[in-house]
């Protein structure tokens, strides 16, 4: 790509990255981190992008959930297993109902920056830079947590690092493998009401498997059925970091972005002359879009076509975030302004972002209703405009918490001081994580079978 270096974003206004105090202390930090090892690896990125490339086709559906933002505090084994095991949990449902692959892809091992709607938060007479995620400041209301601190990236490194090690080692390590689907159930799961419905599934498969077995179809002889294909992404905010971890792949000399397979531009910081997008511009991994109610069909449909002049299926996907009740106004728009200039995209959907509300108890919240809400809304509009709903994005965690009200458990706004534990916007918890996959995957299997009808006639 001619006049794009990794540093050519610095030329362009940027939004939300932090101004540090001691510019060489931060140049230390990331001339360290520039040596460091690459998180990911150039295949692995290439090879999600093929899948990717299949749900423009219709023919997969992407799963993308995990933290709103991650935090030094909730780095643990056993967080970084309950979420993975949900995200297992809710592609099974998926895939057996709607009978499509599911691309399974974590908000996870390196999501956490967070771009904020105030650069400051005031307390009673004290005002102080506001929270910006854990490589950055810290959540304490203190003027020393919340000193921008460059050193706290690599924190954030070794945290991601070791958080891909044991994703990858669930992964491929015989966790996933499907002989032990009852082993993903989290001990809280076993006593909620989404319980009896994924034991009926366990059962259903475990049939399945049986007459697998006994034709000789096992995971001794297909690797298939004893791993998965886990991806990573987070947020490209926080642009010097990001720098620091794109290197050359040397087998294409190509530029990848070795943070993560999959990285997406805010919906607060996707202008097109800005540095976000000069950022992403030149990396070869599949990027995200955030669509929200401000974005303009021709801009993002422009920024398309920046980001991906060879209309290359799998390397753009749209996440629609406009809230439940816009989803009408703003979407069927924006469809025919990316199918008008013939751009091939995912289409996923973001229903956390647009359903935030602040309770009465004061909390930030999400109705899970609306969160169903919104899905099913974009999924009618998708099948009235003959496009295919190819993803799903949501904030969820593998924790028992209480961040967003209602489900099966009817969370009230009383209950949200209980277990509110994100570093910043409320989580669906594992029992709504789970009941929203079962609640959408007959609108997936809708949407598929719509799909390929519409491929049909159209050939
Ligand atoms: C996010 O995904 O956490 C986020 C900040 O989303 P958006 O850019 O859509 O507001
Ligand atoms: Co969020």
């Amino acid at each position: 790509m001619k006049n794009w270096k990794v540093n050519s974003w610095r030329n362009y206004p940027v939004k939300h990255i932090p101004t540090y105090d001691d510019e060489k202390e931060l140049n230390n930090v990331l001339n360290k981190l520039k040596t460091f090892p690459p998180l990911v690896f150039a295949g692995e990125t290439r090879h999600l992008k093929e899948q990717l490339a299949k749900v423009v086709d219709g023919k997969a559906f992407l799963l993308q959930g995990g933290d709103c933002a991650e935090s030094f505090a909730e780095f643990h084994p056993d967080n970084i297993r309950d979420t993975f095991k949900v995200i297992l949990q809710m592609a099974l449902v998926m895939t057996y109902s709607a009978s499509v692959p599911i691309v399974k892809l974590g908000r996870i091992a390196g999501q956490f920056s967070k771009p904020r709607s105030a650069p400051t938060e005031k307390i009673g007479d004290k005002e102080l830079p506001s929270y910006l995620g854990d490589n950055i400041n810290a959540i304490d209301f203190t003027e020393k947590a919340r000193r921008y601190d460059p050193k706290r990236m690599f924190k954030a490194y070794s945290q991601s690092a070791s958080t891909l090690n044991l994703l990858r080692a669930f992964s491929k390590g015989g966790f996933a493998d499907l002989n032990k689907v009852h082993l993903w159930n989290l001990d809280y799961i076993r006593k909620s009401p989404q319980a009896k419905k994924f034991k009926d599934l366990e059962d259903k498969i475990a049939d399945a498997l049986a007459f697998m077995d006994a034709c000789g179809i096992t995971s001794d002889f297909n690797n298939r059925m004893y791993t998965v294909n886990f991806w990573t992404s987070h947020e490209a905010l926080h642009l010097p970091f990001e720098e620091c971890m794109t290197r050359v792949d040397s087998t294409t000399g190509e530029y990848h972005d070795t943070s993560a397979h999959f990285v997406w531009i805010g919906d607060r910081t996707r202008q097109l002359d800005g540095g976000h997008v000069e950022f992403c511009k030149g990396i070869e991994n599949p990027i995200g879009i955030k669509c929200g109610p401000t974005s303009k069909p021709d801009e993002i449909a422009k920024i398309c076509e920046v980001l991906n002049p060879k209309n290359e299926k799998g390397k753009i996907t749209l996440i629609s975030r406009y809230g439940h009740q816009n989803v009408e106004k703003f979407l069927p728009k924006l469809i025919r302004g990316i199918k008008k200039e013939g751009l091939n995209v995912v289409w996923s959907c973001d229903p956390m972002h647009g359903n935030t509300i602040k309770s009465t108890s004061g909390f930030k919240t999400r109705p899970f209703n609306d969160v169903v809400k919104e899905v099913k809304n974009v999924f009618g509009v998708h099948q009235s405009e003959g496009s295919y709903a190819g993803g799903l994005h949501v904030e969820m965690t593998g924790q028992d918490v209480t961040e967003c009200t209602g489900g099966a458990r009817k969370i009230s706004d009383a209950d949200l001081s209980s277990r509110y534990h994100t570093h910043c916007d409320p989580r669906l918890n594992s029992d709504q994580a789970l009941e929203l996959a079962f609640l959408i995957s007959d609108e997936i299997k809708k949407n598929t079978s719509y799909s390929k009808n519409a491929i049909q006639a159209a050939s």
